[in-house]
């Protein structure tokens, strides 16, 4: 063999084994959508302006804290927790990936929804921030302990589940998630919502997400309770500040969708208490350990490219010096 011919055979032998490395790493990328914030960022968006609170009032510029419900004639449910847009940035990106929204959520126990199917039509929230009237960015149930396959045990038995929004418009990108929770009964009862399930729901979540080792006392919560603690999942582990604010949120059954199941008896079916959580990553994955995961990302197209050259090159090339050799 030439030294030529060599130097061919070699370069073809390497980037042979380069290559399926290459389309592997690049399965994983492709499955995963990408998140609202990643396209954000490649608009023409403000950037983030964070008030103190962490959110601003959407009733001061044209937003509400009830969403709609579509076929309800406008009523809706109350966006009763707000993750605050003091959290960490970490924490403020609508992804499973990298410690994000939805890793956070499986850590306190809520995952996406059963086998990806989502039942019914989209409820819409206007958070004020000029991005009017959207559709929710998702929706998460009570996983049961299981982020796999937890939240078809929700679908049918009912639990605890909330929609959420973003608040990241161009007049108001505080960044905050506002959810709205509530614990519905099972579907034989066509999901109606718990007596009182408004409230519930949002403490059950608040208990959840500060790890408390007993069911937070609903009727004795005022403005300015709170609630401390630590969860953990994929490596992540998030420290949660709940702080219950009164005046966002209105102390009444107006304007609420399942309101005769909610209330009644003279009871309102909202308290007006709002969950505000500031959350933040106290660990992470090691550096080396989140490094070590391959990803198409961080190979240069050009790389690609040059490959599929060379390969071709040295191809050619070895098809014509081999006979000679
Ligand atoms: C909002 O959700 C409904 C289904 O519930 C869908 O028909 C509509 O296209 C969505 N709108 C946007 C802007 O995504
Ligand atoms: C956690 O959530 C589950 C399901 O909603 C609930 O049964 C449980 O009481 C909650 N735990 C706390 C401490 O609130
Ligand atoms: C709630 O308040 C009542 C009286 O206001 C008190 O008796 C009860 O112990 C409180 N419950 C908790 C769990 O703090
Ligand atoms: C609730 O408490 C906060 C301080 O935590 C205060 O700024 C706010 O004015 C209070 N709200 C009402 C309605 O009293
Ligand atoms: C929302 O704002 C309106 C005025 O625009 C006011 O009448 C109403 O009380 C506010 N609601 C709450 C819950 O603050
Ligand atoms: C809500 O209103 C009811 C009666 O209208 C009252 O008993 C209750 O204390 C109020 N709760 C809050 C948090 O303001």
């Amino acid at each position: 063999m030439t030294s030529s011919t060599t130097t061919a055979t070699t370069t073809l032998f390497v980037l042979l084994l380069c290559a399926p490395a290459l389309s592997r790493a690049d399965y994983p990328n492709q499955v995963r959508t990408p998140s609202p914030l990643w396209r954000r960022a490649s608009s023409s968006s403000p950037p983030r302006s964070v008030p103190p609170a962490g959110f601003y009032n959407p009733n001061d510029s044209g937003g509400k804290m009830l969403t709609v419900a579509p076929n309800t004639g406008g009523l809706g449910e109350p966006l009763n927790i707000i993750v605050s847009g003091n959290s960490d940035e970490t924490v403020l990106v609508d992804s499973e990936d990298n410690g994000g929204f939805r890793n956070y959520m499986i850590s306190v126990g809520f995952a996406a929804e059963c086998l990806g199917q989502h039942e019914g039509d989209a409820q819409t929230a206007n958070l004020g921030d000029g991005n009017g009237q959207l559709n929710e960015t998702s929706e998460l149930r009570w996983d049961y302990g299981d982020p796999q396959l937890g939240t078809c045990q929700e679908t049918i038995d009912g639990g605890n589940h909330f929609r959420y929004w973003i608040q990241d418009g161009p007049s108001a990108n505080s960044g905050a998630f506002f959810l709205a929770t509530s614990y519905e009964l099972p579907i034989q009862t066509g999901h109606d919502i718990l007596f009182d399930g408004y409230n519930l729901g949002r403490d059950w979540l608040v208990g959840n997400a500060t790890a408390q080792s007993s069911i937070i006392p609903t009727a004795n919560l005022t403005n300015g309770t709170t609630f401390s603690g630590q969860t953990s999942f994929g490596g992540y582990t998030y420290s949660t500040d709940a702080l219950y604010l009164s005046g966002i949120l209105s102390n009444s059954t107006d304007g609420l969708n399942h309101a005769s199941s909610v209330g009644g008896n003279g009871v309102e079916a909202l308290d007006g208490l709002v969950a505000v959580l500031t959350v933040k990553v106290v660990s992470s994955p090691s550096a080396t350990a989140s490094g070590a995961r391959p990803s198409i990302s961080t190979v240069p197209w050009w790389s690609l490219s040059a490959t599929l050259f060379l390969t071709s090159l040295a191809l050619s090339s070895s098809l014509l010096l081999s006979p000679s050799a």
